[in-house]
This record gives C-alpha cells, structure tokens and sequence, in this order.
C-alpha cells in the first residue's frame, strides 16, 4: 500500500469511528419523552442520526488527540459542536432560507415534520450544545468549561455562523468581491469548524502558541472546505452530495465560484488546504489525521 492510501485508510476509518462514537454520546441526551413534545425530539433525532460527514466532531477529537485529552470529555464538546451544525442544517433548509426539500439524502426537517416543528427542532439543539458543555462531565474545571461556552456562543451567534448566515441571504454576486466572500465564509462556516478544531486544544490546556497554530490551520481549513462545498454546488451529482445542487447560482449566490469560476477556486481551495497543513508543522506525526482531512476537504464527494 502506497503512503496516500494508507492516509486515506486510516481517515476514513477514523471518521466512521467519530460516527459511531458520537451517536452513541448524543443518544441519552435524546431520549424521547412520553408527552406530546416528543415530536420535537423526534425531529431532532432525525436531523442528527441523518448522517452527515461528522466533520466537526471529527475535528473535536483529533486536535484533542494531540493534547492528550480524555476521550469522553472530547466526544461530549464533539456532539455539541455537531448539535450546533445539525441546528444550523435544519434552518438554512427552511424555505425562508434555502429552501430546500433534501439534506444527507432524505426529506429536510420541515418536509419530514413541518416548519414550526423544524424551528424548534433547531433552536432546542442549539441549546442542547450549551447544556451539554456546561456540565461538569465534560470539563471538570469550571474556567474550561466556560471557555468552551463562551467560544461556542460566538462562533454560532452573529459574530460567527449566524452573521455570516445573514450576510449570504442579503448578497448577491454583484455586490461582493472576494474580501467580501472570504469574510462571508469565514463567519458562515470558518467560525464553527475554528471552534471545532480550537476545542480539543481548550480542553487539553495547551500552549498559546499552540493554540495559535490550531488556528492558522482551521481558518484555511474552512475557508477550503466552503469552497469545496460551493463547487460541490456547481459540479457536484445530488444523489451523491445528498442535497440539491444547482441553488447557488439560481438563487444568484455570491460565491468564490461565482466570481472566480470554478478552475480558480478549486485552485484556491487547494492552495489553503496547504497551507492549512503548514500551520502544523510544529506537531509530528500525532497530527497526521488533521493534516489528511485538510485533503479530504477539497477532494471529497460528499
Ligand atoms: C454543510 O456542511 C454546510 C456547510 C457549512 C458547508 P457539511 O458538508 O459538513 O454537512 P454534513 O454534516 O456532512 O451533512
Ligand atoms: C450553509 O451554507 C452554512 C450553514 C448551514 C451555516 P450552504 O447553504 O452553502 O450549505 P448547504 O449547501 O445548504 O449545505
Ligand atoms: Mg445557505
Ligand atoms: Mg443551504
Ligand atoms: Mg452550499
């Protein structure tokens, strides 16, 4: 077996693993209650036993990995940081957003449900992620612990995911350049894959210099993988992606692609994804599955 084989081998193992490993975290915190709210629990469960790549999650453990963290407390901040993306999924599907009827190849929330429901479903899992992290089990040092929370909050809120959520539904093509679109990714998608990434490193108690690293390389990392995403967009196979694909331009979206067209972006995607790998230069071979991610970032179908 060549090195790039057993790289990928050993990153697609490692990402089933996270799979498993965070379901298996999440599912007491959703068990289904007798009363008529269960539906709303029941469309949670479904948004996050749906599927998905488990990016974030898998982020979560291999930068905790390198810092010598308790598994359990890592998976805990894991299934957090996936209950925030799975909230973040099942809005940006609502038709007031996206408007789109498949995500992880099957009906969005609000076509299994409905919209109401699929609100709810959302907002609960958002503050399911501030429970699990605030309790004790998941850092025993209550200033980790509200680290973890404070840095969550911005990420997802309007300085991170939800700005930049804003700032794509009101853009058009015309009206940014590429400063702009950078901006616009790195708080709709960079923010939560920079929380994920700096996570392990909150919770291992590591270096500033460390840490500062870790955030060189999730910055590029997201940026990569946003383009990555929009060009799954453009040249992607639905069946495959497991989501419509064709909306960005109809909806007259303003991405890297738009406006560079797909043959520079996809070179910029592969130019931040080296040097996202760069960033990690300091670390030896403990961080050869987040440098093998920043490929799969750019080189993945799904
Ligand atoms: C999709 O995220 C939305 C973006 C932020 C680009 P993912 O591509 O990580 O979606 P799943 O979790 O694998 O379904
Ligand atoms: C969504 O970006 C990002 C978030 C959910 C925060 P997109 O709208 O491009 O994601 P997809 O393509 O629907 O997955
Ligand atoms: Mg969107
Ligand atoms: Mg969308
Ligand atoms: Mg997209």
């Amino acid at each position: 077996m060549n090195a790039e084989m057993t790289e990928n081998q050993a990153l697609k193992n490692a990402m089933a693993a996270t799979s498993q490993a965070v379901e298996r975290t999440i599912e007491p915190f959703l068990a289904v209650p007798s009363g008529p709210e269960a539906r709303v629990v029941e469309a949670m469960r479904y948004a996050f036993f749906s599927g998905g790549k488990r990016l974030r999650p898998f982020l979560v453990l291999a930068s905790a990995d390198l810092f010598g963290v308790d598994k359990k407390q890592a998976l805990r901040v894991a299934a957090a940081v996936e209950c925030v993306h799975c909230y973040s999924l099942i809005h940006d599907d609502l038709p007031a957003m996206d408007d789109d009827d498949v995500r992880r190849g099957k009906p969005t929330v609000h076509k299994a449900f409905d919209e109401a429901t699929a609100i709810l479903a959302g907002d609960a899992l958002m503050t399911l992620a501030f429970e699990i992290l605030s309790n004790e089990h998941s850092h025993p040092d209550p200033n980790v612990r509200l680290r973890l929370i404070q840095e969550l909050a911005k990420a997802s809120g309007h300085h991170g995911m939800v700005g930049g959520q804003m700032i794509d539904l009101t853009a058009d093509e015309h009206a940014l350049g590429e400063a702009d679109i950078h901006r616009l990714q790195q708080m709709k998608t960079g923010a939560l894959i920079s929380y994920a990434t700096e996570a392990g490193a909150i919770l291992g108690h590591a270096s500033s210099q460390a840490i500062s690293s870790i955030q060189g390389y999730a910055r590029d990392l997201g940026l990569a993988f946003q383009i990555a995403d929009d060009l799954l967009d453009v040249e992607g196979d639905a069946s495959e992606v497991g989501k419509a694909t064709g909306k960005d331009a109809d909806a007259g979206k303003a991405t890297l692609v738009s406006i560079m067209g797909v043959d520079r972006a996809r070179n910029q995607a592969a130019i931040l994804a080296d040097q996202a790998i760069e960033h990690l230069s300091s670390f030896d071979d403990k961080a050869a599955l987040l440098r093998a991610v920043a490929h799969f970032a750019i080189f993945r179908r799904t």
